[in-house]
C-alpha cells in the first residue's frame, strides 16, 4: 500500500513531475512516422503531458515542436510547411526544428526571434517509428537493444488501441508473473481444461523469482516440469515478452501509447532486407464502445492483450494505490516500485537514471532473443505473443 503522495510520485508524467523527469531522460515512440506524409504532414500528439506537433518540412526534416505558437498559441497543427520548417497559419511565424523562429510577420521582430525560442525536441525516425527524447542535454543514444538493432530478423511493428489509463499500470503488470495463469487461462492450456477458474494454471509453476539486471528487471518464472520463462523490463517502460518488445509511452496522467516491436529472427541467420523497415499493423478495438471508459464500456477479452488492457483499465484511471492489499506474489511489483523511487532520486541529484547510456556505439544489449526464439516454437502453452497474434484482429 502506497500513500496518496507516493502514488502521484509514481504516476504523474508532466514536466517538473519525479516520475515526468524521470521519463523524459529515456528515448520513446510517439507515434508511426508512416504517418506523417506529404499529404498531412503534420500530426498532434500529447506526450508526457504536453501538446506537441509532428511535422516534416519539405527539405524532408522531421521536428517535434509544442503545438501552442509562441505569438498567440493557435495550433502549430495546421501550420504549413516549407523547406525551412513550419509556418503558423494565423500569422505566419516561422519555426525551424529546433524551435528557431526565423520570421515574424507581418513585421521582423528581431528581439523576439533572438530571445525566443520555442520548445523543440530530438527526434528520429527508426523503424518507421517516430522516437522523441524530452529531457535534458546531453541527448543521449537510443539505447541498442537487440530486438530494435539485430539485422538478423523479420520486425513487425503492433499498434493498439490507446490504453485510458496511467502507464505504471501497465509496468506493475510487467513486473506480475502470477496473473498470467490465471487472467489469461483461456490461452496459455493448450488443450487442457483449468482446475477452476480461480486457481486458472497457477499450479503449473513452481516458483517466481525477480532480480536486476544493467538496464532494468527480470522476472523469472520456473515452472514444475522444468521450463523457465524469463522476461526482462527494460526501464522504466518496456517490457520484453517472446518476440515483442512493448513500449508504454505516457500521453498524460491517465492516457498510454502501447506499441510492440516484434521481432522474429531468420531461421538461417540472414539479414532481410525489410529488417529495419517493418509493416505496420492497427488492432481494432479491445473494447466496445471504443471510446468509452469502465464501467461504461466492455472489454472483448479475445486475446491476451485484451485481457491485459482490461486488468489495467479497469484498475482506475489512476489506480487507488493506497486502497490495495499487497501479497506475496506482489514482491516484483514492489521491487519496481522501489527500483523507480531510487531512480527518480538519482535524476534529482543530477545523475544518469538506470539503463541511459553515453556511448552511441555501445554494445547491443541481450534481451534473452535467442532463447525466445527457440522456446517460442514449441511451447505453446506459455506463449502469449502465439495466442495473440492468433486471435487478435488486425485492420492495415
Ligand atoms: S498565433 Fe501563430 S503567428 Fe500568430
Ligand atoms: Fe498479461
Amino acid at each position: 500500500m502506497l500513500t496518496h503522495e507516493e502514488n502521484e510520485q509514481l504516476t504523474k508524467v508532466g514536466p517538473g513531475t519525479p516520475a515526468g523527469e524521470l521519463l523524459r531522460r529515456y528515448w520513446h515512440p510517439i507515434s508511426v512516422s508512416l504517418e506523417i506524409t506529404d499529404e498531412h504532414p503534420t500530426k498532434f500528439v500529447r506526450i508526457l503531458g504536453e501538446d506537441l506537433v509532428i511535422f516534416r518540412d519539405k527539405s524532408g526534416r522531421l521536428g517535434l515542436l509544442a503545438d501552442h505558437c509562441s505569438h498567440r498559441g493557435a495550433s502549430l497543427v495546421y501550420g504549413r510547411v516549407e523547406e525551412r520548417g513550419i509556418s503558423c497559419a494565423y500569422h505566419g511565424w516561422l519555426y525551424d526544428c529546433e524551435g528557431n523562429i526565423l520570421e515574424t510577420p507581418p513585421e521582423r521582430n528581431d528581439a523576439i526571434m533572438r530571445s525566443v525560442k520555442h520548445t523543440a525536441y530530438p527526434v528520429k525516425e527508426y523503424l518507421n517509428l517516430v522516437w522523441a527524447y524530452m529531457g535534458p542535454t546531453p541527448v543521449p543514444p537510443m539505447t541498442r537493444f537487440d530486438t530494435l538493432f539485430r539485422p538478423d530478423g523479420h520486425r513487425t511493428i503492433r499498434v493498439h488501441p490507446v490504453l485510458d489509463c496511467n502507464w505504471f499500470q501497465a509496468m506493475e503488470n510487467s513486473m506480475d508473473p502470477a496473473h498470467l495463469q490465471i487472467l489469461h487461462q483461456e490461452f496459455v492450456g493448450g488443450d487442457r481444461k483449468p482446475v477452476s477458474t480461480t486457481r486458472g494454471y497457477t499450479d503449473d509453476v513452481e516458483s517466481f523469482e525477480f532480480s536486476l539486471t544493467d538496464y532494468g528487471l527480470m522476472k523469472k518464472r520456473t515452472y514444475k516440469n522444468g521450463v523457465v520463462d524469463e522476461h526482462p523490463v527494460c526501464f522504466p517502460s518496456i517490457l520484453r515478452q517472446g518476440p515483442s518488445t512493448q513500449f508504454r509511452t505516457p500521453i498524460d496522467d491517465e492516457h498510454t501509447l502501447h506499441f510492440h516491436v516484434n521481432f522474429r529472427l531468420t531461421e538461417d541467420g540472414s539479414s532481410p532486407d525489410d529488417a529495419f523497415d517493418p509493416p505496420v499493423e492497427y488492432m481494432d478495438a479491445y473494447k466496445e464502445p471504443a471510446d468509452r471508459l469502465y464501467p461504461n464500456t466492455r472489454f472483448t477479452l479475445h486475446a491476451v492483450i485484451p485481457q491485459d488492457h482490461m486488468a489495467w483499465e479497469t484498475q482506475g484511471p489512476v489506480a487507488n494505490r493506497p486502497g490495495e492489499h499487497l501479497s506475496y506474489s506482489d514482491r516484483g511489483v514492489v521491487l519496481l516500485r522501489r527500483v523507480m523511487k531510487e531512480q527518480i532520486e538519482r535524476v534529482a541529484q543530477g545523475l544518469d537514471p538506470l539503463g541511459v547510456q553515453r556511448d552511441p556505439d555501445h554494445e547491443m544489449i541481450n534481451t534473452n532473443i535467442d532463447e525466445d526464439f527457440w522456446q517460442r516454437g514449441g511451447r505453446g502453452s506459455v506463449n502469449e505473443g502465439k495466442a495473440m497474434s492468433k486471435k487478435a484482429g488486425t485492420k492495415s
